[in-house]
């Protein structure tokens, strides 16, 4: 079974998709970290994210990158982006992403395209959302929590910067795939975003069983 969560930042896909993995005891990959590995390689390299030939050059990474803590902040999400729009990025990540959903089994993934690009034959595709403002105090909050000083207004404009890069760009943008079920998690706890997550998930297996 795979299963496909896609959404915009600190819309909840990255909690959802984990806890989904324990449900049905499937490998999860966030494949976010892969985007945030080049832009951090690409900061530690000192290369320039807008040439397209110096993110290729970043794609090398080392695998221990994925743990890095410094993956998470703010900057290392925009710089992603950045890198992420260029479409011999994601072609250098795509093979990956991909053995890693056909793997036997199954796979739970996240990201912004996985639903339309990585796995279009997913059993199961959701696609998360919250609105911005409620997505930044989530961000922010956990920002916060790991001592970084950004203020909430920062943190809510790079969010919006970054849904605009995200769904404008031209390879791959973020988009609802049209048999993906919607789930807003504005105002749901994470345990009910996670229930109703399941509840969907179980619709489309009990749907595709008929
Ligand atoms: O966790 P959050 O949603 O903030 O970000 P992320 O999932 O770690 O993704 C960081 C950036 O990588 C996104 O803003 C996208 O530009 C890019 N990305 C992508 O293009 N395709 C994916 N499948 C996953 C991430
Ligand atoms: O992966 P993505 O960037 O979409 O979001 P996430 O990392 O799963 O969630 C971002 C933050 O929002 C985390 O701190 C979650 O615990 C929190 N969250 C929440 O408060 N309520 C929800 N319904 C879902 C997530």
């Amino acid at each position: 079974m795979i299963i496909a969560v896609d959404g915009p930042a600190a819309s909840g896909k990255g909690t959802i998709a984990k806890a989904l993995a324990r449900h049905y005891g499937l490998p999860h990959l966030d494949t976010g970290l892969l985007y945030r590995a080049v832009a951090l390689t690409v900061r530690r390299l000192d290369l320039d994210p807008a040439r397209e030939a110096d993110a290729v050059a970043a794609c090398d990474f080392d695998d221990a990158l994925l743990a890095d803590p410094a993956l998470r902040s703010d900057e290392i999400g925009q710089l992603a982006s950045i890198v992420s729009a260029h479409p011999l990025v994601r072609a250098a990540l795509l093979q990956r992403q991909k053995r890693f959903a056909r793997q036997d089994g199954g796979a739970v993934l996240d990201g912004r395209d996985i639903g339309s690009v990585i796995a279009p034959d997913a059993d199961a595709k959701l696609f998360v959302k919250a609105t911005p403002q409620i997505r930044a105090q989530r961000r922010h909050k956990e920002l916060q929590a790991h001592g970084s000083p950004v203020s909430f207004d920062k943190v809510l404009a790079d969010i919006r910067a970054r849904d605009a890069r995200d769904s404008g760009r031209s390879t791959a943008p973020l988009v609802m795939a049209p048999d993906a079920a919607l789930l807003d998690t504005s105002f749901l706890s994470i345990e009910a975003s996670v229930q109703k997550a399941v509840a969907l998930v179980d619709a489309r297996r009990a749907k595709a069983a008929e």
